[in-house]
């Protein structure tokens, strides 16, 4: 009898493919998907351990599942609780005692051993752990088949990270960096295509350091693989996340201009605008440095969109390197960016250093950023309105006859219409432009660049 599996992901697109990857582990064992925690018959938290609030949450959520798993025991049935993702990897000693009643905790570098847990699980009650970083690479003995919901997929290429940013834990949870082979990452892009998919977007957390062995025994690079990934049928689109300013080569830029394949958005965290703060983060580059990086892809790709991520309130950071971080975004201009208040994260070297920021402080200059930032995203959206871009509508909307897809620039673009256009790239005028999506109406020709 099929057996439901809920997945609930926190965090980042690496753990939105890790529960892709764990529930094709678990299929071959009789788990069907199932879109509530209710009455599942096992529930996995993927968690995020990148903010102390992310962490956090997973273990409100432990508490509210504990009542769930109680009732059905209650019934006579039982719910396998596990916990893997960041918090697993980092702490997961710690969730095994705040909650006894978790089954099993394993790390994101395990769950190819999955199979094996379960069996256990069903054996014997009692608590399992397992957050090695095995000699073994889970890809190998992830099933070759993938599946794709809708037309838009993941694709990890490279996982970990050596860059040691002093703010960051990733290091520490996902491990050190390993490029999967280049042969095995094309024949997964294949697949993908085979099962539907119109978009693939490399992952890794440093994922332009990518140095995949070639089967000739030569290492590729991003932009080699990008190149050779953009030659598959079928593919239409390519995108990649999330990259590391201080190793974009220049092959990497000269792809953003040669493949046309590859969307003109890039993901490009610099954090701060301040070189004394870029410095204690130990971020490799300087503020002048990121300027010129970006100068350089605009001239390969002059409609270039970029993203980024900013931490405010690290510590030491004062007025002045705060508004050094506000000069420098309304000089580049960011159509999208993901801003957080610094958050302490154990055993991390700036969790330790001195001149922490007051609370207040960092949530009176995280709004004055957001609303350098929102009022950025409104103005490209603004700009977008008369233009005519293609969009991989893949989602339905709210209202019926709504399809909702992704412009090149990645934003959102709502749709309405009655015809089947489901996971098919069309091209949109766009008529109106909020902060977080764009309406437009189906058409066929005119200007494609909002930039
Ligand atoms: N506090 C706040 N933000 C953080 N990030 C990573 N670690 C921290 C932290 N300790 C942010 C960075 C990174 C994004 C994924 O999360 O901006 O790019
Ligand atoms: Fe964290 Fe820095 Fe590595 Fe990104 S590059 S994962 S911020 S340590």
């Amino acid at each position: 009898m099929a057996k439901k599996l809920h997945i609930k992901t926190y965090g980042c697109q690496m753990n939105v493919y890790d529960s892709e990857r764990i529930a094709e582990v678990l299929s071959p064992l009789g788990f069907v998907p199932w879109d509530t925690t209710d009455g599942a018959d096992m529930v996995i938290l993927n968690t995020c351990h990148i903010r102390e609030k992310a962490a956090e949450k997973v273990y409100s959520e432990l508490g509210r599942l504990r009542k769930q798993k109680e009732a059905m025991a209650a019934d006579g049935r039982r719910m396998v609780l596990a916990v893997t993702g960041c918090v697993a990897q980092a702490e997961g000693e710690e969730v095994l005692k705040r909650a006894p009643y978790v089954d099993m905790v394993f790390g994101p570098q395990t769950y190819h051993r999955l199979p094996q847990m379960v069996a256990e699980a069903t054996r014997a009650s009692g608590q399992q752990l397992d957050t090695d970083f095995p000699e073994e690479s889970k890809f190998d003995a992830l099933p070759q088949d993938r599946t794709v919901d809708g037309a838009t997929a993941f694709l990890a290429i490279q996982e970990g990270c050596d860059k040691f940013c002093t703010y960051c834990v990733v290091p520490y949870t996902r491990g050190a960096e390993y490029s999967r082979p280049a042969g095995a990452v094309l024949s997964e892009a294949r697949n993908l295509v085979q099962a539907g998919a119109l978009e693939i977007t490399f992952l890794g957390q440093n994922v332009n350091n990518y140095h995949g062995e070639a089967s000739d025994g030569s290492t590729w690079s991003l932009a080699r693989l990008i190149r050779e990934a953009a030659e598959i049928d079928g593919l239409e689109r390519l995108r990649f996340t999330t990259s590391y300013p201080a190793e974009v080569d220049d092959d990497l830029i000269a792809a953003h201009k040669d493949v046309a394949k590859l969307m003109p958005y890039l993901h490009l965290p610099v954090q701060a605008g301040s070189d004394r703060v870029l410095k204690a983060m130990n971020r490799n580059h300087s503020v002048d440095e990121y300027r010129a990086l970006v100068d350089k892809l605009r001239i390969a790709r002059p409609d270039l969109a970029l993203s980024s991520d900013f931490i405010v309130g690290f510590p030491g950071e004062t007025d002045a390197d705060f508004r050094a971080t506000l000069k420098l975004i309304e000089d580049v201009t960011f159509i999208q960016a993901y801003s957080f208040k610094y958050s302490p994260r154990p055993g991390t070297p700036a969790a330790l250093m001195d001149l922490q920021i007051d609370e207040a402080v960092k949530t009176e200059r995280l709004a004055e950023l957001q609303a350098v930032l929102n009022a950025q995203t409104l103005a490209f959206n603004a700009a977008c309105v008369g233009k005519t871009l293609p969009v991989l509508l893949d989602r339905t909307g709210k209202k019926p006859g709504q399809l909702i897809g992704r412009s090149p620039y990645m934003q959102a673009v709502v749709v309405n219409t009655s015809e089947p256009l489901m996971n098919r790239i069309v091209d949109v005028t766009i008529t109106s432009a909020g902060p977080n999506s764009l309406l437009g109406t189906l058409e066929k020709d005119n200007q494609k660049a909002c930039a």
